[in-house]
């Protein structure tokens, strides 16, 4: 590449290379973008090379300096405290610029690896609420992340399929409810059982012996009994998929916890083998206390199956099947614990792909304050959240662009963003609280702010048609030379967000990129200008245009051409 950063790196290898020193082979990665320009457009601290190379950073700079031959496009380096600061001629930019095509970014790390992401993954038979914002959204970040980094990508829904809850729901079933009451008021009937199930057993506790029993015989292939967890199945599922088509998400599989009962006798046969399988109180256990753990349940004392030890036959399918190189699962911090363990107990297995295991956590996610409680029947449904987001989005468009075409679809698309980019843009530990203020306004560090933005630089290059060539003798100004620059901190922010599995590096990139965009449109005319200037603009316009949509897409957002 013709940019600044490509171009010292090139000159420093070439320095080093004459002096006699080997470089490290990360030295890319040692770069960094003064805040201040008066640092130079770019810069190299030589702290790190100073550990590899044995001598004081600041001699180091001095010796680069003395080697260095610099290429057209760089005017000066100077070597100040340690520190080598490269400045570049304001024709570089204009290369730079060319440079932007719509394969920019695209690291290639991933090339030739398989990404196996499993996440949103509800369990069956009740609708979407909050809490599962935050697995649905991060996975399908970061899978797009991991997609555009070049990995082969394979996004699994894991339905929680399988357990005593599907127990409590089938004696439920057949004690209050019917086909018909389920075919009638599907998903929320299944809803109204389980609650009930919740409150009977209160009174009778047997109530949950039989829920056990009724698991068991599950597990057992009782006809009847699979016929009618089916009917939930269908019902959970017709449930979701309106929903994730509103978020425009697809998985390439649907893999249920209930696929892997059959594949469980191999892996505890694997751990009795390993002598690492032990009976407590009549479960199978496996002891993790020299890790500080509790120990892993791999069956309970009826001989059934559980979560951790489903999720180990999964994973081990998963291996066989697309021989991941990572395989990673997208969950609330409050399941850290379970993957500790499980992995640690992979590990113990001498599974080899046990260190390619992920857990991708995140912190909880709350609406002025109110965080779902669903037990208490006090949950907030993801449906409404979206629905009232749609509405006040509606209203504000309504209020600004009365004219608008598609007023309904872009509302879809802007409440929906809002909603996406309010969960992807906090560094995904960090609990959130959602405001409505707060994620839809036009003007904070929004999705509607980002979306807004990207409408008019459309709107501009609508204006413009087929005015775009670069050609012609200009010198950019200042604010055209930051957006730039700031443009170029893309692929970066990629690579470290697909190695972090960190989208809020994509949504912060896509403020700081409309900042930069926006300080731009306000001080530069262009519909008016004519000539060089006139085309360096429209270009410049359809770069950020450009790396704005890849964004949009990766956080799983809608383009939109016009608000
Ligand atoms: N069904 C689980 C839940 O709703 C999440 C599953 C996560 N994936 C996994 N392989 N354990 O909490």
């Amino acid at each position: 590449m013709n940019d600044i950063k490509s171009m010292a790196l090139e000159a420093v290898l070439g320095a080093l290379h004459k002096a006699g020193m080997t470089a490290p082979e990360e030295l890319e990665s040692y770069f960094e973008t003064p805040a201040d320009s008066k640092n130079g457009d770019i810069s190299l601290p030589c702290f790190r090379l100073a550990k590899t190379l044995r001598a004081a950073p600041p001699l180091i700079a001095a010796k680069i300096k003395e080697n260095i031959s610099l290429p057209a496009g760089i005017e000066k380096v100077e070597a100040v405290g340690g520190y080598l600061n490269f400045y570049a001629g304001k024709a570089i930019y204009l290369s730079m610029l060319e440079g932007i095509d719509e394969d920019f970014g695209k690291t290639g790390m991933g090339n030739g690896k398989t990404l196996v992401i499993d996440f949103s993954s509800p369990n069956i038979a009740k609708r979407f609420h909050l809490g599962h914002l935050g697995t649905t959204v991060i996975g399908n970040a970061v899978r797009n992340i991991y997609k555009f980094c070049g990995y082969n990508t394979v996004a699994i829904n894991y339905l929680g399929d399988w357990g005593t809850q599907n127990g409590k729901q089938i004696v439920a079933y057949k004690k209050w409810s019917s086909r018909e009451r389920l075919e009638a008021d599907g998903i929320k009937e299944l809803e109204r059982i389980y609650v009930m199930f919740g409150k009977e057993a209160e009174k009778d506790p047997s109530l949950n012996d039989q829920a056990r029993a009724a698991f068991r015989e599950l597990e057992n292939g009782n006809k009847e009994y699979l016929e009618i967890w089916q009917l939930f199945k269908d019902i959970s599922l017709r449930e979701y998929s309106e929903t994730y088509k509103r978020l425009g998400i697809e998985f390439d599989v649907w893999a249920g916890e209930s696929m892997y009962t059959a594949k469980m006798p191999e892996i505890v046969q694997e751990l009795r083998d390993k002598n690492l399988l032990k009976l407590d109180d009549g479960a199978s256990i496996v002891d993790l206390s020299e890790w500080n753990m509790p120990p892993a349940l791999i069956l309970k004392s009826d001989g059934t199956t559980l979560y951790p030890s489903r999720d180990m036959a999964a994973a081990k399918d998963r291996y066989n099947t697309y021989n991941f190189d990572v395989c990673a699962y997208v969950t609330s911090a409050g399941q850290s614990l379970h993957f500790a363990q499980w992995f640690k107990v992979t590990e113990l297995m001498g599974k080899e792909w046990a260190k390619n295991l992920v857990h991708i956590p995140y912190g909880t996610m709350s609406f002025g304050g109110e965080k779902l409680a669903s037990r208490t029947g006090n949950i907030i449904l993801l449906n409404d959240v979206f629905d009232e987001a749609v509405a006040k989005a509606k209203a504000i468009i309504e209020e600004k662009n009365a004219d608008l075409n598609d007023k309904d679809g872009v509302s879809e698309a802007v409440g929906i963003g809002a909603v996406i980019f309010g969960a992807l843009s906090n560094s995904r530990i960090k609990d959130t609280d959602f405001t409505w203020e707060g994620a839809l306004s036009f003007e904070g560090n929004t999705g509607p702010y980002v979306q807004y933005t990207y409408a008019r630089a459309a709107s501009v290059l609508r204006k413009t048609e087929g005015d775009d060539g670069c050609e012609g003798e200009y010198t950019p100004n200042e604010d055209e030379i930051n957006l730039i620059k700031q443009l170029y901190t893309f692929p970066d922010r990629m690579r470290a967000a697909c190695e972090d599995n960190e989208p809020s590096y994509i949504a912060r990139f896509m403020l700081d990129t409309c900042s930069a965009f926006n300080k731009f449109y306000h001080n530069c005319t262009i519909l008016r200008e004519s000539g060089a200037t006139r085309r360096f603009r429209i270009k410049l316009t359809a770069a950020t245009k450009q790396i704005l949509g890849v964004s949009l897409d990766i956080l799983g957002m809608r383009r939109t051409e016009e608000i």
